[in-house]
């Protein structure tokens, strides 16, 4: 936690009713979220003080209708707030993500990845970054080589490596999440088989791998399909996601379009992942 330890905060909460799409408002916020949590009957959001402006911004130009308090936070308080409203999440009994200051009684059965929950998207709790390591887990084969597009965290990146990839290239285009990344990678003893790039996914040209999984946004993802199929050379998997329920009849029109085949479709509240060869 020492990125966070030394900053100002401050958070964003709305009450919790049904007309509230939590996913929504996420998709909003996410680049800039330090964390969020549901608490008496609220959803907060937090945010380091420096993104104040930005986050005034989204709210009067695209969140009007919502009625958010905004509340500054005092470090205290905020870390011992989010420290113990931070769950472990457990993927199919076979992974767990736990935070770095959690003391993790190790069950040899399982594996186990460690996030620092830094400025960096991916601390497993989204759906889209649970359902690409669920697929991840039942499509990797040890030895392969994978591209992980969109890296945020890492935490995908980090997956790839526990579940067997014998290299993981990383692809991200936010200079803020080189540092949460590479923390990362250090925290899960990773010191080698992994590059970071930081870099426009949609500038990469090289797609000679086994598997490359994608946790993005529609448009990005509309725009990377066509590059894709461009420059792919062999075949392989694609695990897409990022992407709203409403987003599949656009997304699946383009896949068919440009000849890729869905081989499988699974969804998570709002969210959509999208297996396709
Ligand atoms: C939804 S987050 C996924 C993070 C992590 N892979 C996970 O699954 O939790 C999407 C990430 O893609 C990055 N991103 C969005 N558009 C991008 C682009 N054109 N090139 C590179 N990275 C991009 C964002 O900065 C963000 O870190």
């Amino acid at each position: 936690m020492k990125n966070i330890s030394q900053k100002s905060w401050f958070s964003l909460s709305i009450k919790n009713n049904n007309s509230i799409n939590l996913d929504f408002l996420y998709f909003k916020f996410y680049k800039y979220l330090i964390g969020t949590t549901e608490l008496n009957g609220k959803y907060i959001f937090y945010f380091d003080s420096s993104n104040i402006k930005i986050v005034k911004k989204i709210l009067d130009s695209k969140l009007k209708e919502f009625h958010f308090e905004i509340k500054n936070l005092k470090y205290e308080n905020w870390h011992k707030k989010y420290q113990e409203n931070f769950q472990i999440i457990d993927i199919n009994h076979k992974l767990k993500i736990v935070p770095d200051w959690y003391d993790i009684d190790y069950n040899h059965d399982i594996d186990y990845i460690r996030i620092v929950p830094g400025m960096a998207f991916g601390t497993g709790h989204h759906e889209t970054t649970q359902l690409i390591i669920k697929s991840l887990l039942d499509i990797i084969k040890p030895g392969f080589k994978i591209l992980d597009l969109g890296a945020g965290s890492g935490i995908l990146s980090i997956a790839a490596l526990k579940f067997g990839a014998s290299y993981v290239k990383a692809i991200e285009y936010d200079q803020d999440c080189e540092e949460n990344f590479i923390e990362n990678m250090i925290l899960n003893n990773i010191k080698s088989n992994y590059s970071l790039e930081i870099n426009d996914v949609l500038l990469n040209k090289d797609f000679s791998y086994d598997l490359v999984v994608a946790n993005i946004n529609k448009n990005v993802i509309l725009d990377l399909l066509p590059i894709i199929y461009k420059y792919k050379k062999n075949k392989f998997k694609i695990i897409l996601s990022g992407l709203l329920l409403n987003d599949e009849k656009v997304v699946v029109k383009l896949l068919s379009k440009l000849d890729f085949k869905v081989l499988n479709t699974v969804k998570m509240g709002e969210w959509l992942c999208l297996i396709v060869e």
